[in-house]
């Protein structure tokens, strides 16, 4: 609250460098708006939005099977698991840490079910820095071609508590 009313005739229609600088504003609103949709059709690292309805108990059930019937190794208590080239792959997202390490072959397509057990999480891989929210009872389906070999780290970027930056995974993608 003001301690003086402003005078009767205060407003004052913008004009010279304000008006052009209020005009940019709106159209840089305007260029922004567009985008959304274009980079949805025409980016190359952009989630389609497919995702379906899961019980977290469920997704586990899935994931555990998935483990059990394509594990080819562990690494300090994380199982390794090589998904068939075209097919399903599975990443489950819990306090603190991602799990399974997937192992895929460059060139191929994958379709990656990632949700949460707990609560949300946010998938960033890097150094790619591809990031999607990992939310439960959500299986998000991100299609998947590894273009180029290498370890890829998974990091949480959405705050889950006391051992939010211990929350680190892997994919691995072999040539
Ligand atoms: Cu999971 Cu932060």
């Amino acid at each position: 609250m003001s301690i003086y009313s402003p005078a009767q005739d205060w407003f004052k229609a913008p004009s010279g460098g304000e008006r052009a600088w209020i005009g940019l504003a709106l159209l840089w609103c305007v260029v922004l708006t567009l985008a959304m949709p274009y980079w949805h059709f025409k980016g190359k690292q952009n989630s389609t939005g497919e995702s379906y309805a899961v019980e977290p108990m469920k997704f586990m059930e899935r994931v555990d099977r998935f483990v059990q019937t394509n594990k080819v190794g562990e690494e300090m208590g994380t199982a390794v698991v090589e998904p068939s080239p075209g097919g399903d792959a599975y990443l489950q997202a819990q306090m603190w840490r991602w799990s399974p390490i997937l192992k895929l072959r460059k060139g191929q397509t994958y379709r990656l079910h990632i949700s949460s057990l707990d609560l949300q999480h946010g998938f960033s891989l890097q150094p790619v820095n591809m990031n999607f929210q990992v939310l439960p009872g959500y299986d998000h389906v991100l299609t998947v071609t590894p273009t180029e070999a290498g370890e890829y780290h998974i990091i949480c970027n959405e705050y889950c508590g006391i051992g939010h930056h211990t929350m680190t995974g892997k994919i691995i993608v072999d040539e």
